[in-house]
């Protein structure tokens, strides 16, 4: 899918998917489903290295792992997020540190957009890096807000949100990441923009979901946040097979002679 067929399809109003992969092997199989894009996300951070946060994503680790992705996939839009603090010093640094993703295979990034950036990110779009922004609850920023609390709820919170969102959406991002906000505010800004609205705990109303691939397949079980919905108990399905394995292997059952290579 590319970017022009990601917005005919929304134009078309059919909703959009969008699932994160870190490697070739989660990002072949989100091709052969079909799913409209894959995002390199900074999740990764949780579910490929065990952090707690995201803040730990070097530019260098995405680059490595979008490259990784990019390698599993042929015709599938590939967004990689921008790390913390990659798109925020300057904006030549911001270009740079884009055009290394790009370069990976990435064909746009993914920002969590302050009104401070907008600059920047116009100077993206400009340069012709696609651009999707990611407003709400922001885990990047997780140090100054204090947790992963649904944003938008206060009034001026969904001033300022909606606002964000239209400005975005003005500057010419091809899709904007609402999470975690509530249900009537992620109406309100889809109905208002002219980009698709992707939510992951945002509600029915937006253009598309997103969700972190682990969790849909049920290998995070510790993480049922509200707003998920599991579609495999991978976690028992994987350690019933790894389990068989050792049973197999201590009670002689494999490698049995079909297994192994007769030297004639
Ligand atoms: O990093 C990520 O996986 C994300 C999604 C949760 C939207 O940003």
């Amino acid at each position: 899918m590319s970017i022009i067929r990601w917005k005919k399809k929304y134009q078309d109003g059919t909703p959009l998917t969008l699932l994160t992969a870190y490697d070739a092997t989660m990002a072949r199989l989100i091709e052969m489903s079909n799913i409209d894009g894959i995002l390199v996300g900074d999740s990764l951070r949780h579910t490929f290295y065990g952090d707690s946060t995201t803040v730990k994503m070097t530019l260098e680790e995405m680059v490595y792992h979008t490259k990784a992705v990019c390698n599993g996939v042929q015709h599938t839009l590939v967004i990689a997020d921008m790390p913390f603090m990659t798109y925020n010093i300057s904006i030549e640094e911001t270009l740079k540190n884009a055009t290394q993703l790009i370069q990976a295979g990435a064909m746009a990034v993914k920002c969590e957009v302050r009104s401070s950036h907008l600059p920047t990110i116009e100077r993206l779009i400009q340069e012709g890096i696609p651009v999707m922004g990611h407003i709400g609850l922001q885990p990047q920023y997780v140090h100054e807000s204090g947790g992963y609390t649904l944003k938008g709820a206060q009034a001026n919170e969904k001033q300022q949100l909606t606002q964000l969102a239209n400005q975005l959406s003005e500057i010419g991002v091809f899709g904007i990441v609402l999470e975690k906000v509530p249900i009537s505010l992620s109406k309100t800004i889809t109905d208002q923009i002219q980009c698709p609205t992707i939510g992951i705990g945002a509600g029915p109303h937006c253009s598309g979901q997103v969700l972190v691939t682990n969790d849909v397949l049920g290998l995070t079980p510790n993480f049922s946040p509200k707003f998920l919905k599991t579609y495999l108990d991978a976690s028992t399905l994987i350690t019933n097979a790894l389990n068989a394995f050792k049973d197999d292997v201590e009670s002689k059952q494999f490698p049995t002679m079909d297994h192994g290579y007769v030297n004639e």
